[in-house]
């Protein structure tokens, strides 16, 4: 492993990174990570939520990689990962005390708040918008990787756009690992779920994007909270694409037991909260019914579905309430047609 380090950063002064390029590689090597991005390169990173493509969120060269190694769209705005609480305000004009409150509370973790940015963070990195998403992971091997380096990480999830987000190397690499010189491993999401995107405006918190940190979570510091209407392509609420997550198989979302009945003669997959109903082609989030535990499971067993020889996936929603909140809100958006 130490020859692969000397090889990256020989590549680097030697100008030779092109040759590394041509190559995938997966290791869970700090230095190899930080060597491509001081070049403007981007890699994939582990978080606690989903794996990220992370690249200088400062370098708009960066950030342009980032976008095409996705195929996103341009009017979707892209997270930004730093390195501890005292770095946000270089980045943003201003920071609400609430905000300061849930940083203090949640971070490292899966939220990510939406400040009104500063110039350095350029235009394309937030799509246009004067609004920043900022939030620091929870991965030992990205806070090393933060730490490491004198810029923060802009980094969607490390999927094509569209497509399910990978909870682990092996998703990444199947997905992106043509497309990119780096897979930093950090085994597999310990949360499993994108990150909640919230926004803090006059002591109510107004939630973008529902995740890893529940409503119920956040109930201890306002009563005031609002979930943001879902849309379907609108650029005036990024994120909130209907048609999202989706696996490739076509996946309805209802009573179980009826999908069965009215998909009789198809090739079926079962994908259910904590019942089992006897198919081989089945996934259970979570026999014993963990809110936490099905989260975790969600994207690699909708994956596992996705690969497995059926016509279609048949799924349940969850309860409403702590993360099912979040998982049910994903569920809607993979089944929406
Ligand atoms: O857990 C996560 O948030 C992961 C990990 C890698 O950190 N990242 C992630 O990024 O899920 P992404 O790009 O796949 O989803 C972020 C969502 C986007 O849909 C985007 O529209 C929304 O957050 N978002 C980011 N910046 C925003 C902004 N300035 N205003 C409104 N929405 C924003
Ligand atoms: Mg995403």
């Amino acid at each position: 492993m130490i020859k692969v380090i000397f090889f990256a950063i020989e590549c680097k002064y030697n100008r030779k990174l092109n040759c590394l390029l041509l190559q995938r590689m997966i290791g869970t090597e700090i230095e190899i990570a930080r060597a491509f991005l001081l070049q403007d390169e981007v890699v994939a990173i582990p978080t606690e939520t989903v794996y990220g493509l992370a690249g200088n969120a400062l370098s708009k060269k960066a950030v342009s990689k980032i976008f095409e190694a996705k195929n996103r769209p341009h009017f979707d705005p892209l997270i930004v990962h730093v390195k501890g609480i005292s770095e946000v305000l270089k980045y943003v004009e201003e920071v609400p005390q609430m905000a300061y409150d849930l940083m203090g509370r949640f971070w490292p973790g899966a939220l990510t708040i939406l400040l009104p940015k500063k110039s350095c963070i350029p235009d394309l990195t937030t799509s246009g918008l004067s609004e920043v998403g900022i939030r620091i992971p929870n991965h030992p091997l990205t806070l090393d990787l933060l730490n490491s380096l004198s810029f923060p990480l802009a980094a969607p999830s490390a999927n094509p756009f569209g497509y399910i987000s990978p909870t682990s190397a092996e998703h990444v690499n199947d997905q992106l690992g043509s497309k990119i010189p780096y897979i930093l491993d950090g085994g597999n999401c310990s949360v499993g779920i994108e990150s909640t995107v919230l926004r803090v405006q006059h002591n109510e918190i107004e939630i973008l994007r529902l995740g890893g940190i529940s409503v119920e979570d956040l109930q201890a510091f306002t009563s005031n909270i609002h979930i943001h209407a879902h849309s379907s392509s609108s650029p005036a609420a990024p994120g909130m694409l209907t048609s999202h997550y989706a696996p490739r198989k076509p996946i309805y979302v209802g009573n179980i037991r009826e999908l069965m009945h009215a998909f009789s003669s198809e090739r079926i997959g079962i994908f259910s909260f904590k019942d089992d109903y006897g198919l081989e082609a089945q996934r259970i989030l979570s026999k014993s019914g963990n809110f936490t535990e099905a989260a975790a499971n969600l994207f690699s067993y909708l994956r596992e579905l996705d690969a497995l020889n059926i016509d279609v996936i048949l799924a349940e929603y969850l309860p409403n309430e702590n993360l099912g909140r979040a998982i049910n809100d994903k569920l809607k958006r993979a089944s929406a047609k």
